[in-house]
């Protein structure tokens, strides 16, 4: 049975304008299991106009503590739906089910944090200057918010956007990743189904240039924000510059996770697998470029490979899988370029290095947890985001080096550090120059914590109490408390 997903627009389930659809593949058979509507620009017009009519006439002029219990409502049907949610994810992206299960378990509490931020902003009053004035500002919405987001976590990275614009009063047009359309239109559903009005959030799928674009060009969408490459993120913002309209952009990195000698070893071996094999590599935060402190790295390389060995491959479903398919078929080939890439820069593959096709492979889009050392930070290979299962190993001397090292990328979204020593841990984290950074941990993130890029890796903060604020904008506002102005053509 094939299930067709059209665009959720106003509150409803609607057929694409061409009434064209296209398929969405399960990574792991490599078999189509969903039909999607694909979109066009009269889909975009469609929704952006149920978004501003809800806008204007309802969601924008709505109490913050209504909004706010709305969704706390939505929060506890994410919870009351999380599992399924999360096979939907797997299916669609073939990411492990313990990672999306977790995940999908955790998103409820994105929209009761920022629901309860809903009715806490608060504007000024400003003991002004001039005389016989009040003066005061608050805080509003911008309308309708464009949201584009990728195929490696759908609704953890809609739900970093869309929490915190509905609590701000904004109304919202979501454009999942063609590969991943499904968990955003059932999301949408439950949205209705919390009691939210129809048309404050609205779901068009289909392609980049055939959605994606006129979402951001549209004149009625207010503020966009973005997931997924720095390179169609630049785009984004290019547009969004022209409209003169906020963009906030999370994109790509190559995370350097630091061992230094003196590091719980054990520790940082699970750190540095996590850190690239975890979600097959697919993660933005992924800790890709693994630097090892020379005194330790040959016996540090040979314990990471024994783990990395054990790695089982196969169906994501599973409980037992620990490393699944590639998401998509494009995915698999720039993930097997590298890989070419790598052998070809003079890089030593010490595991993995191909596609796999062994025990558990279906479909064909499984590549081996790879690792390669001998690699020189000025290699593509630890210059370009892979996002698979391909990790970097890279020696270093000392905490100098380590920051060199770590700092010269164009990216600077994460980066880990381990060590046992606290005062290299606060200068490291003092000097890294990335959004994050993770101390004898990693991966961990919490809807209270602000989560962003430096330089190419983004624009802007989500999470935590600031980020509310990336959907409101300031207005001041004047009152004479007597008659003031008077003939402006007598100046005194
Ligand atoms: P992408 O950045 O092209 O796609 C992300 C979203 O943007 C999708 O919904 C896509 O349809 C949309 N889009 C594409 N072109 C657009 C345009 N011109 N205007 C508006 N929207 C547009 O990423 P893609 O092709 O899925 O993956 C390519 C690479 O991006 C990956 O290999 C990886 O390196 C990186 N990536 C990073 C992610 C992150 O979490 N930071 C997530 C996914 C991919
Ligand atoms: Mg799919």
């Amino acid at each position: 049975m094939i299930k067709k997903y059209k665009h959720y627009i106003d509150g409803s389930w609607v057929d694409p304008d061409n009434g064209e659809w296209f398929d969405s593949e399960n990574p792991y058979t490599g078999e189509v299991w969903s039909q999607v509507a694909k979109g066009n620009s009269r889909d975009v017009d469609k929704a952006v106009s149920s978004a501003k009519k809800t806008f204007e006439n309802r969601w924008g002029n709505s109490r913050p503590t209504d909004r706010g219990k709305l969704l706390f409502k939505l929060a506890e049907i994410l919870d009351r739906e999380a599992d399924r949610l999360g096979k939907v994810e797997v299916t669609d992206n073939g990411k492990l089910i313990a990672e999306m299960g977790n995940q999908t378990r955790y998103i409820g509490e994105w929209y009761r944090y920022f629901g309860g931020l809903a009715d806490k902003i608060e504007g000024t009053v400003i003991p002004v200057d001039k005389p016989n004035m009040f003066n005061f500002t608050r805080y509003e919405p911008y309308g309708v918010v464009g949201m584009i987001t990728p195929w490696n976590s759908p609704l953890l990275l809609v739900a970093y956007k869309l929490a915190p614009a509905l609590a701000a009063g904004n109304t919202a047009v979501i454009k999942p990743s063609e590969f991943t359309s499904a968990s955003t239109l059932e999301l949408a559903e439950l949205i209705s189904e919390a009691g939210f009005p129809d048309g404050t959030v609205n779901v068009v799928t289909g392609f980049g240039p055939d959605v994606g674009t006129p979402l951001v060009d549209h004149p009625d969408v207010s503020k966009v924000a973005f997931t997924g490459s720095d390179a169609t993120g630049q785009k984004i913002y290019e547009k969004g510059a022209s409209k003169l309209i906020p963009v906030t952009l999370e994109l790509g990195g190559k995370s350097p996770n630091i061992v230094f000698a003196d590091a719980n070893q054990e520790a940082a071996v699970m750190g540095a697998i996590s850190g690239i094999f975890a979600a097959t590599g697919q993660t933005c935060i992924a800790g890709s470029r693994l630097l090892v402190q020379r005194s330790i790295h040959d016996e540090f390389v040979s314990r990471l490979l024994e783990v990395a060995k054990t790695a089982k491959i196969g169906d994501p479903m599973s409980l037992d899988t620990h490393v699944g398919p590639v998401t998509t078929p494009p995915q698999f080939q720039k993930v097997m370029d590298y890989l070419d890439i790598a052998k070809n820069e003079g890089a030593k593959c010490i595991l993995g290095g191909g596609a796999y096709t062994g025990e558990g492979a279906k479909g064909k889009q499984f590549v081996e947890p790879t690792i390669f050392t001998g690699v020189t930070n000025n290699m593509r290979i630890a210059q370009e985001e892979v996002f698979g299962p391909v990790l970097s190993i890279i020696p270093f001397d000392d905490e100098e080096e380590a920051i060199s090292i770590g700092n010269d990328i164009n990216f600077g979204l994460a980066a880990g550090v381990w060590t046992s020593d606290i005062g290299c841990a606060i200068r490291m984290s003092e000097k890294l120059r990335a959004g994050t950074v993770w101390v004898n941990t990693y991966r961990v993130i919490s809807y209270m914590t602000p989560f962003g890029g430096y330089k190419r890796s983004g624009l802007g903060r989500e999470n935590g109490q600031q980020a509310i604020m990336a959907y409101l904008q300031q207005k001041a506002i004047w009152i004479a408390t007597e008659p003031s102005v008077g003939n402006p053509f007598i100046m005194k």
